[in-house]
């Protein structure tokens, strides 16, 4: 190697990033608490829900999609609020818009429930709060949107941890209280719930929105 060709510096520019917002609610167990009430109460009076990217054949209740109309969820709402305005300064969204929920809904994945891969056409953002999240209940997977990216065969190291930036997909494990908020358009799934625990504290509970730009009155 000619001598000083090992100190040049190479700069790196990242383009086109793919957003996943989280953040944890402070004091989460009371709101929780309320939440799994409000949210089996739905599920008892629409036993059957709605059919989605759940299956309910294998343990997977899906509710409408108003739940933030109800004033049961509407702690949450101004959790939800609240990040979503804080995207809108961050992302230099126009003013004279909001980012506001279009749809919410909560999904119960009792053990062997898992959702599809999908995304949420007709918005900008999605979310997901974690209600009740037992050990192994699934965990939410990402997929890398730039599908031409999937085609290359690059061979990594053997056992090692690939750098961020050449990851295909990520996981996340859920967590009761923690929300993340990804693009609509982002390709997710959610594996099986396999949790062990007895009866209802085996389902993993979450609630789940759209956000869309609204124009402030
Ligand atoms: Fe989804």
């Amino acid at each position: 190697m000619a001598p000083g060709l090992s100190e040049v510096s190479v700069k790196v520019a990242r383009y086109f990033p793919t957003l996943v917002f989280s953040l944890e609610v402070p004091d989460s167990e009371l709101l929780n608490a309320r939440l799994i009430e409000a949210i089996y109460a739905a599920r008892e009076r629409d036993e059957t829900g709605v059919r989605k990217s759940n299956f309910p054949e294998l343990g997977g209740w899906h509710s409408h999609v108003k739940l933030h109309k109800d004033a049961a969820f509407s702690g949450l709402v101004q959790h939800v609020d609240a990040a979503a305005a804080k995207m809108n300064r961050e992302l230099g969204y126009h003013r004279s818009y909001r980012l506001k929920i279009g749809t919410m809904w909560s999904i119960v994945n009792s053990p062997g429930g898992l959702n599809r891969a999908h995304i949420h056409p007709g918005c900008i953002w999605s979310g997901v709060y974690y209600v009740q999240a037992p050990r192994n209940s699934g965990r939410i997977e990402f997929i890398d949107p730039r599908t031409q990216n999937l085609m290359s065969g690059v061979k990594y190291i053997t056992g090692a941890k690939r750098p961020r930036d050449c990851w295909k997909k990520v996981r996340y494990k859920p967590l009761a209280g923690r929300m993340l908020i990804f693009p609509a358009w982002l390709y997710h799934s959610v594996g099986p719930n396999r949790s062990r625990a007895k009866g209802k504290d085996a389902d993993r509970v979450i609630v789940s929105f759209n956000l869309s730009q609204q124009r402030r009155r």
